[in-house]
């Protein structure tokens, strides 16, 4: 029976029992005894040992998660997690304001969406980083003439404090919208937010507590990641593969660890961009109804297919049990940051109070010139304009894969959205190639900054919708030749595998 090594218990001893294996297994972390990605004893074994309720080590285990130690995987075990946040360089010098700083800025991972926002933003190469809509394809002039119209037309309504839950006529259109696409929504279930970030920010903080159990996908999105880091939350995550989340490990994880909620990514899933079909989505809500598991959606991608239309959503399929998010961000102008929620009014209420304390509302203005802008057509003439750039785009990051990346790499085809998911044989990737890659002028998002468990290091997110085709195409040259010098063997004849990507 495995052991951990030094863990010893006093039952008579001032500290609870489960703070007292939890300490334990954190200072066997800490000296080294237990190497990163070690897998713990199962809860009865280390029970057994111990002479201690089972119950008493699944609240160590907990107690662990929510500090950001271990990590549960679904039907696999607990995990001593491998790469705790690395300390930032100058972090030294912080010296005295460490112990002051509240868990929701320390916890390991806050600060992954940051760290992807910076490579994203800071880079002056060839950019496969960030998830954005492509700077020169924005519809600058269209969307200032819509300014103009909202201050000529409502200057002195839109510049003063507006309702919290946004302006009336965005919620309209925003709710007529999702009708259009199958949904029962009305105006009273919209909240316009500050992006879709903050939708996913004020839903989690309105049902989870910290040290509350929450499914995710791994991969997911890293800001969700981040949200769910600053709360204290304790993270199951159910893998995702080429057809979206698993729902055979969901049921497992439902059962298993009854969680308050589950945050899923149906279309276009960042980062591994599949697509869960009818029937997937259908078992997923049952699932959920069954054990009374709240679901978040999240379709952030939504308008940016280029093949064929995605399935209902699930708020479609069950507008009772599903709070719904999107954004403009991505299919229209991320410095607007204006994205939406939509949930019954009881819920919409409760985010709404939060919303007052967090900013006092979206701004008025952007949101009459968005609603002008709708009004007018500009979203869809400028996806009539977009979306063919971005389906070349991908066309050209495909072809360059095929030419550059060794036959052992592996991707889809992405339906919609804006990247690209890449596997590379474990071992390879990971923060020597992300760094080389840096050096030769290329980055891109590591494929950590999406799992909660730390794994994923051979994993890449490429981004093609911010690079020309002849940008992708030397990139993707420079990520090839680094990955090829760096694989342990070069197969002669293999042919490449069509379509696949490996269960994470
Ligand atoms: C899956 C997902 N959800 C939400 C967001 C947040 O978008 P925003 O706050 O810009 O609307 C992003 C941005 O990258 C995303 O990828």
């Amino acid at each position: 029976m495995k052991r951990i090594p030094g863990l010893t218990i006093d039952p008579d001893g001032p500290v609870p029992v489960y703070r007292q294996i939890a300490d334990g297994v954190r200072n066997a972390a800490c000296d080294g005894r237990l190497a990163p990605g070690h897998r713990l004893p199962p809860t009865r074994d280390l029970a057994h040992q111990l002479g201690v309720s089972r119950q008493t080590v699944v609240a160590a285990y907990d107690h662990l998660a929510t500090e950001g130690w271990v990590h549960g995987r679904t039907g696999k075990g607990t995990f001593l997690v491998t790469s705790p946040e690395p300390t930032p360089p100058g972090r030294e010098a912080e010296g005295g304001w460490l112990p002051a700083f509240a868990r929701a800025v320390e916890a390991p991972k806050v600060g992954g969406l940051l760290s992807v926002y910076r490579t994203a933003i800071a880079s002056e190469g060839i950019s496969f980083a960030g998830s954005y809509p492509a700077p020169e394809l924005l519809p600058v002039d269209a969307f200032a003439r819509a300014i103009d119209r909202a201050l000529a037309e409502d200057g002195r309504r839109l510049l003063v404090y507006g309702p919290t839950a946004g302006q009336l006529e965005l919620r309209e259109t925003i709710a007529n919208r999702m009708r259009l696409a199958g949904s029962r929504v009305g105006t009273d279930d919209v909240l316009v937010t500050n992006g879709a970030q903050q939708a996913i920010e004020l839903v989690f903080h309105t049902f989870l507590e910290r040290g509350d159990t929450v499914v995710i996908e791994e991969p997911t999105y890293t800001g969700a990641l981040s949200v769910l880091a600053s709360i204290g939350a304790r993270i199951v995550s159910v893998p995702v593969d080429e057809r979206g989340l698993r729902t055979d490990l969901l049921a497992i994880a439902l059962e298993r660890h009854r969680p308050r909620l589950l945050y899923v990514q149906p279309t276009s899933h960042n980062p591994t961009t599949a697509v869960m079909d009818e029937r997937s989505r259908r078992e997923l809500l049952a699932l959920a109804a069954r054990n009374r598991c709240l679901v978040v959606e999240d379709d952030w991608a939504s308008g940016l297919q280029f093949e064929g239309e995605p399935p209902p959503t699930l708020h479609a399929l069950d507008p009772e049990r599903v709070i719904h998010l999107s954004t403009f961000s991505k299919k229209l102008l991320p410095g607007l940051r204006i994205g939406w929620a939509v949930a019954p009014p009881v819920v919409i209420e409760r985010l709404v109070a939060l919303k007052q304390i967090r900013d006092c509302g979206t701004s008025p203005l952007l949101q009459g010139a968005l609603q002008r802008f709708l009004e007018d057509g500009g979203l869809d003439a400028h996806l009539k304009n977009a979306l063919p750039s971005y389906r070349a785009r991908r066309d050209a990051m495909l072809a360059a894969l095929e030419r550059h990346f060794p036959v052992e790499a592996s991707w889809r085809k992405p339906a919609g959205g804006l990247f690209v998911w890449v596997a590379l044989p474990v071992g390879l990737g990971g923060e020597p190639l992300f760094q080389a890659a840096r050096e030769r002028g290329v980055v891109y998002s590591r494929g950590e900054l999406f799992h909660s468990s730390g794994g994923g290091g051979h994993t890449l997110r490429l981004t093609y919708s911010t690079a020309s085709p002849e940008m992708i195409e030397r990139g993707v040259a420079i990520l090839g030749e680094l990955i090829r010098e760096r694989r342990p063997e070069r197969p002669e004849h293999r042919e490449r595998p069509v379509e696949s990507m490996p269960i994470l």
